[in-house]
């Protein structure tokens, strides 16, 4: 077959060949119905029966490899796609830098292989449980739309990591899927495993930073196991990045417009002061300031999905082969790291300082560093608005000592600049920083549905362009309850 076309005369679609790997389509078919159930149980609250314009991949060639019809989302059809494999492919860093990729599972990094596809699988359903309510109160079609397209690859992704595990880790495998559908986000007795995955995603805007700072966290995460000598594992992930994008487009093209109505809004007003709350408020538009804490409360949780800045795990995945560098394909050093250093912000007598580490066990902070470039790209885009409409109000990336759970500073409490501060600082000053209730009541206050094609809630500017070029009265889903 050819494998840049996906089946879709088996159940699951896929470009694995499972119409000829019998053991492995039982097993997934197996799983399907439980799949299923989670969907409507977890899934989006609503909308089932609707009709969304959603793009499907056929091919995983990337030049073209989707397309766009109504399709209601229990008939989604989620599949099994590898990116193409890469001829003598060889292990791009650690210890067996240069021999050639994994097809099998090797034996002695089995039980770190299926550690590291159990997180990244976990945080797949996790975030479709986190936004199952936002269909209620979208602001736009287009934007339920991008909703729905974001959760079902979502849901594509858990498939993606369950397929490696019914393939490769036999039994142990089949328990951790099983076990995959079983977790809930924010459930007391089994949550999800990773902090960021159990909050709440209470508002469109939360969303939309979600998207944009959490998504980031899965793309860097992603982009690390693209490297791994374990090809099948890399080849998935290659393919999940295609459509992670999109992810992390509605993200930061969702605060763009945020930002560009709130702008708007101020300067038809005539208001010059973006930190007079309370006139901004009135106006029916989220407040700078306001989107300012979202962004702190947002970032720092993404920042603890990096694990702790110096880690012996991360060296030991690197070295193993399984866990690499963000492009290290395309970094020039002797990707072996056994005597580099790399320097690490860290507590020093009680100031933040930077330290050179081992660079193997300094392999978090540095895919963390990686992160919050890539992070700054979106700030310049909406701070340029902000500029655009006369205001000097700049949006900014907190202190990474700021709000934090894991690494070092989960015990001490910073301000945003990096101040250290004591608890009771802290605790009389933090609705400064983060949202406060009041916050998320005002937010919720905007949050009423808009569902006439082409009208957008009065918080959010229209997109600049339709999804697949559509005009903007398109009726991106079709309603029906
Ligand atoms: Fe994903
Ligand atoms: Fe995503």
């Amino acid at each position: 077959m050819n494998i840049m076309n996906v089946d879709y005369s088996t159940k699951i679609p896929n470009n694995v060949n499972l119409s000829e790997d019998r053991q492995v389509l039982k097993a997934l078919e197996g799983w399907h119905p439980g799949y299923i159930d989670w969907w409507h149980d977890m899934g989006p609250d609503g909308f089932q029966q609707s009709l969304v314009y959603l793009r499907t991949a056929y091919s995983v060639d990337p030049r073209g490899w989707a397309k766009f019809d109504y399709v209601k989302m229990p008939d989604y059809r989620w599949g099994i796609l590898l990116a193409p494999q890469e001829e003598n492919r060889t292990i791009p860093f650690g210890e067996r830098y240069g021999e050639p990729a994994w097809q099998e599972v090797p034996g002695e990094h089995r039980a770190m292989l299926r550690r590291l596809i159990v997180i990244q699988g976990d945080t797949e359903p996790a975030s479709v449980e986190q936004q199952r309510h936002l269909g209620k109160t979208a602001p736009s079609l287009y934007d339920l739309r991008n909703l729905f397209q974001v959760n079902v690859e979502e849901g594509r992704h858990l498939w993606a990591m369950v397929y490696l595990l019914q393939k490769y880790f036999g039994r142990d495998g089949r328990e951790e899927a099983d076990e995959l559908l079983r977790r809930r986000s924010g459930d007391a007795d089994s949550p999800r495993m990773l902090g960021a995955f159990n909050e709440a995603t209470p508002d469109w805007l939360s969303f939309f930073m979600f998207t944009y700072f959490t998504d980031r966290d899965g793309k860097m995460q992603l982009h690390s196991l693209a490297q791994s000598g374990f090809d099948p594992l890399s080849r998935t992930c290659r393919f999940m990045l295609t459509e992670e994008a999109h992810h992390m487009f509605v993200g930061e093209t969702g605060i763009t417009r945020v930002v560009q109505r709130t702008v708007d809004a101020m300067r038809e007003a005539g208001i010059d002061d973006p930190t007079d709350i309370a006139k901004v408020r009135a106006l029916g538009v989220i407040d700078l300031p306001t989107i300012q804490k979202k962004l702190n409360l947002h970032y720092s949780l993404s920042l603890d999905l990096f694990g702790s800045e110096v880690s012996t795990n991360a060296a030991n995945a690197f070295n193993a082969g399984i866990k690499g560098r963000y492009r290290e394909t395309q970094i020039e050093d002797d990707h072996r790291l056994q005597s580099d250093t790399y320097p690490v912000l860290k507590l020093v007598n009680g100031e933040i300082k930077r330290v050179d580490e081992p660079a193997l066990t300094a392999l978090n902070m540095r895919l963390r560093d990686d992160y919050t470039q890539d992070c700054v790209k979106g700030l310049l885009r909406w701070n340029k608005v902000i500029s655009s409409a006369g205001y000097g109000y700049k949006l900014t990336l907190p202190n990474v000592a700021f709000h934090r759970a894991i690494g070092e500073f989960k015990d001490v409490h910073a301000t945003p600049d990096g101040v250290l501060i004591d608890d009771a600082t802290w605790n009389k000053r933090k609705g400064e920083w983060i949202p406060s209730t009041a916050d998320g009541d005002f937010i919720a206050s905007l949050m009423t549905p808009v569902t006439e094609a082409g009208e957008f809630a009065p918080w959010i500017s229209p997109p600049k362009v339709g999804i697949d070029n559509k005009p903007g009265d398109f009726e991106y889903v079709k309603i029906e309850t």
